[in-house]
């Protein structure tokens, strides 16, 4: 039987728990052509959601445009992937012959290849090796084509784009870029996704930023447990595999409704209670939370072994507990030093996304799994077996 968890794509059907009070916001955002920014750590369920609110307002005739700049890491890919995914969700569903819909890139000063696909649709290639200038140009009317379909088609647009802590790294002047396009596209709704939560705050949030006050800040969190719970009972349920209202418990207690983590923990204690033919109790939580961080244990101490002597205090430390990092009381029962060491080695943990920063919560280790392996390692007996 197939495991009713999923973790690691995008969560959809199914797979997805309703989060119905983010899912109503961001919905009702992109319906007025408000631009939002949704910040949070890895793996905490942007980009499923924004597909799930995606996929409600295709049915309201709203048009959209997706586009992942972990896929983009030069202005050329850039430029391609823009096409590609303007086409399909803003040309596509009007112009059903894709000759005439090419015709829209036809005034970019550089001209894309179109190269068919096996299933009869189009991708776009700009060449390479082109003058910086002319890329330049041509992602500018690219950008500027969603804005010019919105008010020809008189449909809403959204376009998003995830990932999108990488755009220095494409080119450090592309936000200038798109704030000057983007500022005067009243009919599209821009969505910003992204990790690195400083960098992306910044881009935000400061006033010599170009991206400066352009989206609504829409943080997203853990889901609750009034969600998550009902979630996994009904996907034990689905396969006919009892789980004890306790163990439901159990595992959220461990993971904090962290959503891929909750679906991974899930997932193993799924697998355990239906290969022993028996009902999913808390002490089958507590087994499957073991097989998790043992089959994480190889990436974790990869992790562990790149970073230096003092981040690894600094990182057990934060797992203990982390407030008030920087007084002199943590850091003397931490034996960290002096509060500027404490300072580099936060800086580059964040930078790592191992450490998470927020006003709310604090410095801490979003990865439930990295936590509890942190834990072991550092328990006084070397954390070799007995623990679990
Ligand atoms: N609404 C949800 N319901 C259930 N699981 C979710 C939900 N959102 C995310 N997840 C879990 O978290 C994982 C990561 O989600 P994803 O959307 O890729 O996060 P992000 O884009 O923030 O990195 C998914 O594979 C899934 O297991
Ligand atoms: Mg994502």
């Amino acid at each position: 039987m197939e495991n009713p968890f999923r973790y690691g794509e995008v969560a959809t059907g199914v797979y997805f728990t309703d989060r119905s009070v983010e899912l109503a916001e961001l919905q009702a955002d992109i319906r007025t052509g408000q631009n939002v920014v949704i910040i949070s750590p890895r793996r905490f369920g942007k980009t499923s959601l924004v597909f799930q609110a995606l996929e409600l307002l295709k049915q309201e005739h709203v048009l959209v445009a997706y586009i992942d700049l972990f896929r983009t890491p030069t202005k050329d890919r850039f430029a391609d992937h823009l096409a590609d995914t303007i086409y399909s969700g803003l040309v596509a569903p009007f112009e059903r012959v894709w000759q005439r819909a090419v015709d829209v890139f036809q005034k970019l000063p550089i001209r894309p290849k179109v190269t068919v696909n096996p299933d009869g649709t189009p991708s776009f290639e700009f060449a390479a090796g082109e003058r910086s200038r002319d890329i330049e140009r041509t992602i500018e009317g690219l950008l500027a084509l969603p804005g010019q379909i919105a008010s020809e088609r008189k449909r809403r647009v959204a376009l998003v784009l995830d990932e999108f802590q990488e755009v220095v790294a494409i080119d450090p002047h592309l936000p200038a870029l798109m704030r000057a396009v983007f500022q005067f596209q009243g009919e599209v709704a821009h969505v910003f996704l992204g990790s690195k939560r400083h960098l992306m705050q910044r881009v935000f949030t400061d006033e010599n930023e170009p991206m400066y006050k352009l989206a609504k800040p829409f943080p997203l969190r853990e889901i609750s447990a009034e969600d998550f719970a009902p979630f996994i009972r009904e996907r034990f349920a689905a396969t006919g595999q009892r789980i004890a209202e306790e163990a439901v418990r159990r595992v959220l207690a461990t993971t904090d409704g962290h959503p891929h983590d909750t679906q991974e923990l899930c997932y193993f204690t799924w697998s355990l209670a239906q290969a022993e033919g028996a009902e999913a109790t808390p002490e089958v939580v507590d087994r499957a939370l073991a097989r998790v961080i043992e089959a994480e244990d190889a990436r974790y101490t990869t992790v562990w072994e790149g970073l230096s002597p003092h981040q690894r205090l600094v990182l057990a430390a934060l797992v203990v507990g982390a407030e008030a990092v920087y007084s002199e009381a943590y850091r003397r029962r931490h034996r960290l030093g002096a509060a500027s060491a404490v300072q580099r080695s936060l800086e580059r943990l964040v930078e790592r996304e191992l450490v998470e920063f927020s006003p709310r919560t604090g410095y801490r280790v979003p990865d439930v799994f990295l936590r509890a392996w942190i834990a072991r390692v550092t328990a006084p007996n070397g954390g070799t077996g007995s623990r679990t």
